[in-house]
């Protein structure tokens, strides 16, 4: 097993979903958590679960698509408690549901803030602390929608191609410092964005699951998991990788 007790993560979009999971898998093992989230609600919720069970997390509000906001969440970690080994670059927003030729430029806009221009803020201001502090792992969330065209979401399918270039891109600039950036492709997964997606229809989900190999959605359990291993130190010889974690989807 890995020891990661003691260590220090950020995880953004910790007030739900696969954020709030994957803070719990690592306060579990003994990390001290920075639970940023958009939502006071979520990410205050997100704290009390880990405190609860008897383990150490503190929340901070920020929007990641905000410079000033992503530098606050960096320097509140390090003041609080005073380094970063571990960050979850994992907030994102799905956008509207039309095609190319009709989409909402203002939705646009918002999907490549929080989603593209949100990823680079953190890994930039994050990458400056680990810099200094001689290492790091970082996992960005990327989507299957990054990895194959997703039609009725072209900007979250562009913002989600531009975060595996960035994580592939930064491997290479930072590897010799002790540095690995990674990402998840998620398929499917088990949480508020595709209850929104399908509107809470049990017909839409279960189209969707038909055309996953698997026959189901991912849950954000399963994909916590991948994500806690990929920070670890026992996945030390991993770095500018994209998982897939989607049933098969992306297989075919
Ligand atoms: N659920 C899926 O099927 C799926 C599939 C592939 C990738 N993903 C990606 O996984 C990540 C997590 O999504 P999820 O499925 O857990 O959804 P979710 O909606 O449950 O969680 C997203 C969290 O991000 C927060 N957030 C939204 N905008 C923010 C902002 N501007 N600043 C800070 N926080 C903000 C929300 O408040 C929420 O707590 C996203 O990047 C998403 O694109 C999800």
């Amino acid at each position: 097993m890995t020891n990661i007790e003691n260590k220090v993560a950020i995880v953004t979009g910790a007030g739900s979903g696969i954020g709030r999971e994957t803070s719990i898998q690592l306060a579990e093992k003994g990390v001290r958590v920075a639970v940023v989230d958009l939502s006071v609600e979520g990410g205050n919720e997100t704290v009390s679960l880990i405190k609860e069970a008897g383990f150490e997390a503190f929340f901070i509000q920020a929007d990641v698509g905000s410079r000033e906001d992503v530098k606050h969440y960096v320097e509140k970690t390090v003041d609080t408690y005073g380094t970063i080994d571990m960050f979850f670059n994992n907030a994102g927003i799905e956008g509207a549901v039309s095609p190319l030729a009709e989409y909402p430029e203002d939705i646009f806009e918002k999907v490549i803030d929080i989603n593209l221009k949100g990823a680079f803020y953190g890994m930039k201001y994050v990458l400056q602390v680990m810099l200094e502090n001689g290492g790091g792992s970082i996992v960005n969330t990327a989507s299957n929608a990054g990895l194959v065209g997703s039609p009725g979401v072209s900007p979250y399918a562009a913002t989600k191609h531009g975060v595996i270039g960035l994580t592939k891109t930064a491997t290479g600039e930072y590897a010799s410092q002790g540095i690995r950036v990674n990402a998840i492709a998620p398929g499917p997964t088990a949480t508020g964005m595709m209850d929104r997606f399908t509107q809470g229809s049990e017909e839409a989900k279960k189209a969707v699951e038909s055309g996953i190999p698997a026959g189901r959605y991912g849950t954000a359990k399963e994909v916590a998991s991948l994500v806690v291993f990929l920070l670890g130190d026992e996945a030390n010889i991993i770095n500018g990788a994209v998982y897939p974690i989607d049933g098969g989807l992306t297989s075919l």
